[in-house]
């Protein structure tokens, strides 16, 4: 029997096939930076106004079409567990007294994707954290999202990403402009410009320079669009800078040529928010909440008061105000 297929319908099912379909987000570091609130508790569930950084993450993840989400955790995973789990006993609360508002923020976290968690044994670094993911992923691209880095969802970095891996079926790394004196913090990239403007093509990586072996100031931020080659580099790893198996070090090999596709970068302009860092904590309550549709006004013009009161007191005494 003869089968004949519409080539638009052909045309309409290649289409639908997504390439990226998967996000894993590491979140199984220590987060020493943030000792004692992470004693018990991952830094990924630090509140950011009133919801804990790591959903701003998953929701950025559904939100670029990734509803299958693997988390990987480390220890103190109980809290991060419950969060995504249903709370029947606080529903019925909050039911019985017809709470709405409160109830829709409690389901919130639990319908936002379809979240998986994968233990990483021990935190031995970012590249072996992503190494965990493998039989998750399978041989599909999937996304990288680290759970203490939120970009601003007015800005669609993950959306583009994916685009630019779709068009040159390439590893690509999120980057963003960084004074010189920071890139030490962060991995940095050797660039080349490509045709289009905004995505430069990546020739080397590494991780923590010193700022006068640093090739560029474009430092590698929490988003990466990875192929599944990567687990090949990532089981060659050595331990890298911290004596961490690192991310970086296995993209670099990718970099250099050593994968079937290159590597791209998508240079990011946006907002984004360090939320592992404490000034970056503070700083992203602090922009968040002043757009808070509550109290995002209350919160502006108790700012700008404080601040005259800061500046004042700088001026006078080079000191902040009791
Ligand atoms: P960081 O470099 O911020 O490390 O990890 P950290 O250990 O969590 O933080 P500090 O420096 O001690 O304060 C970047 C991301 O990679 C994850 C972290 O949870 C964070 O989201 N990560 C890091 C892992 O999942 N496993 C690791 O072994 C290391």
């Amino acid at each position: 029997m003869l089968l004949s297929i519409n080539p638009d319908k052909l045309h309409d099912m290649a289409t639908d096939v997504r390439t990226v379909q998967k996000a894993v987000i590491p979140a199984a570091g220590l987060g020493t930076r943030f000792l004692p609130a992470t004693k018990a508790m991952p830094k990924e569930m630090l509140p950011i106004v009133d919801k804990p950084a790591i959903q701003y993450v998953v929701e950025e993840a559904a939100k670029s079409g990734l509803n299958d989400v693997l988390i990987i955790t480390g220890r103190n995973k109980e809290n991060l567990i419950s969060h995504f789990d249903g709370v029947p006993e606080l529903e019925y609360t909050l039911q019985r007294k017809s709470d709405t508002n409160k109830l829709r923020k409690v389901h919130e976290a639990s319908e936002i994707a379809e979240v998986h968690f994968l233990r990483q044994g021990q935190p031995l670094g970012l590249g072996h954290a992503v190494g965990r993911a493998r039989q998750h992923v399978g041989q599909q691209s999937f996304a990288v999202l680290l759970g203490d880095d939120l970009i601003d969802d007015r800005d669609a970095l993950l959306t583009k990403m994916i685009e630019v891996h779709d068009s040159e079926q390439a590893t690509v790394v999120a980057l963003m402009e960084v004074p010189p004196e920071q890139v030490h913090l962060y991995g940095c990239a050797a660039v080349e410009p490509t045709d289009e403007p905004g995505v430069v093509r990546i020739t080397a990586l590494v991780e923590k320079p010193d700022p006068a072996d640093a090739p560029s100031n474009l430092a590698v931020i929490g988003r990466y669009v990875l192929r599944p080659e990567i687990f090949d580099e990532i089981d060659k790893l050595e331990p890298g800078r911290g004596g961490e198996y690192q991310l970086t070090d296995a993209l670099n090999a990718l970099a250099a040529g050593k994968g079937e596709r290159p590597v791209y970068g998508v240079v990011f302009d946006g907002r984004r928010y360090d939320t592992g860092d404490r000034v970056g904590w503070i700083q992203a309550n602090l922009r968040l909440g002043v757009e808070h549709s509550e109290f995002g006004d209350e919160l502006s013009d108790w700012l700008l008061e404080f601040a005259d009161g800061l500046r004042e007191a700088k001026a006078k005494s080079g000191r902040a105000p009791q």
